[in-house]
């Protein structure tokens, strides 16, 4: 009989390697794959499912706003873009503009091309950034194994080693449109920098005029406790108010939705026709961002996901192969004694428990905001067996 598996492959590209689980259904933080069975969900689709899965508050709003107005293309507003767009400019607590996107990639690819409306073309980004796999986004991520097979990209850019002011005072001049950096760098592991490093970049660039764009499409929407992570007295020491900000992943709890924020002057660089799209911001999109904005300040969530970023730090560190946890809230990196992310990975899932390996020797962790402290619990009382079965020695 042919599997699932055997399906995919003959049918989808292979960009993602082979699926790991076929998945059936979802509800708060738990999974089930075809075969019933059950998974509790620490990774949140990267950092997407804020409210996890089948909320009933989004669901409802989704419903809702599919049986009123589902898509209406960009020559008409709708109440939930707009009121969603007010939404996000008050979280930032500036006036701006926002564009609205389908992806965090879209989101960047948005925000770059504004940066080309200072009449300037050097960005200046972060080594062990991820800012997307479109050409122009692609084109601000460091990692040598994506870009090469595409080159040559987008040019001007400039990579310069992450938390590190020094090297940004260096690299950006008088020609530079912006400075791009995420908070916590997500996908290089859970990476964070010296709390002075965003209120130094912003220094830097508007010594020179050019802009502050935070990449906030992993940490922004609630996941480091704050709604943006810039926000964040834990990650950030002053107050940073940057010129563009991007979002997408937790935005929508999983109804893909982006936004490219840019504020002050900067929310004015586009004029009509210089940018464009049919799906980014629809009623339904941006219903569901609503609901998920509805949610996290109803439902306290921004407290919560401290609480549980804290029991689930400490319970995985008590054991002494995790040599180091970084984060805020429920965006978690995990280091390893050795290289065996995979291998956990693996043994997590056979546990019931689905974790993410950034690279050989770093785990991520990103669930929802309505864990539990009981799957956190579960999750840290099965760890060391976890790391037994997948063969991380003891120091
Ligand atoms: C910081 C950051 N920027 C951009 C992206 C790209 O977002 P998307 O996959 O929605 O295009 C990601 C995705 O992991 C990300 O973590």
């Amino acid at each position: 009989m042919t599997t699932w598996n055997e399906r995919y492959a003959a049918s989808l590209m292979n960009t993602f390697g082979p699926p790991k689980l076929v998945l059936a259904r979802g509800e708060g933080a738990h999974v089930w794959d075809v075969d019933g069975r059950e998974y509790v969900d620490l990774l949140g689709g990267i950092a997407v499912n804020a409210l996890g899965h089948a909320h009933p508050r989004l669901v409802a709003a989704v419903d809702e706003q599919l049986r009123t107005l589902g898509h209406i293309s960009n020559f008409f507003a709708s109440v939930p873009q707009v009121t969603l767009a007010e939404r996000l400019l008050a979280e930032l607590g500036t006036d701006g503009r926002v564009f609205f996107t389908n992806s965090g990639a879209e989101a960047n690819e948005a925000a770059f091309k504004l940066t080309r409306r200072t009449g300037r073309t050097r960005v200046v980004v972060a080594e062990g950034s991820f800012h997307g796999r479109t050409m122009g986004s692609l084109a601000l991520t460091s990692k040598q194994a994506y870009r090469e097979p595409f080159e040559p990209l987008p040019g001007d850019v400039v990579f310069v080693p992450y938390g590190d002011s020094a090297a940004l005072e260096a690299a950006v001049d008088d020609s530079t449109a912006a400075v791009l950096v995420e908070p916590v760098q997500g996908e290089a592991g859970v990476v964070v920098p010296p709390a002075s490093y965003l209120a130094d970049a912003q220094r830097i660039a508007h010594d020179h005029g050019a802009l502050l764009w935070l990449d906030e499409v992993q940490t922004g929407v609630g996941r480091t406790g704050t709604f943006y992570a810039h926000q964040n007295p834990e990650l950030v020491s002053g107050t940073v108010v940057p010129d563009i900000v991007t979002l997408a992943k937790g935005l929508g709890g999983g109804i893909p939705v982006g936004a490219c924020i840019a504020t002050g002057g900067s929310g004015k660089l586009f004029d009509p026709g210089n940018h464009g799209t049919t799906f980014g911001g629809n009623p339904v999109a941006a219903a569901a961002a609503l609901a998920v904005l509805d949610a996290i300040a109803e439902d306290k969530l921004l407290a919560r996901v401290v609480e549980l970023g804290e029991r689930l730090r400490i319970g995985v560190a008590a054991d002494p192969r995790v040599t180091e946890v970084r984060g805020t809230g429920l965006l978690i990196g995990l280091d390893l004694v050795e290289p065996k992310s995979a291998d956990v990975v693996a043994a997590a899932q056979d546990a019931g428990f689905i974790v993410n390996a950034t690279t050989p020797d770093r785990l991520r962790l990103a669930p929802p905001y309505v864990l539990t402290d009981a799957d956190v619990d579960a999750f840290v009382a099965a760890w060391p067996a976890i790391l037994d079965q997948a063969g991380v020695q003891r120091p």
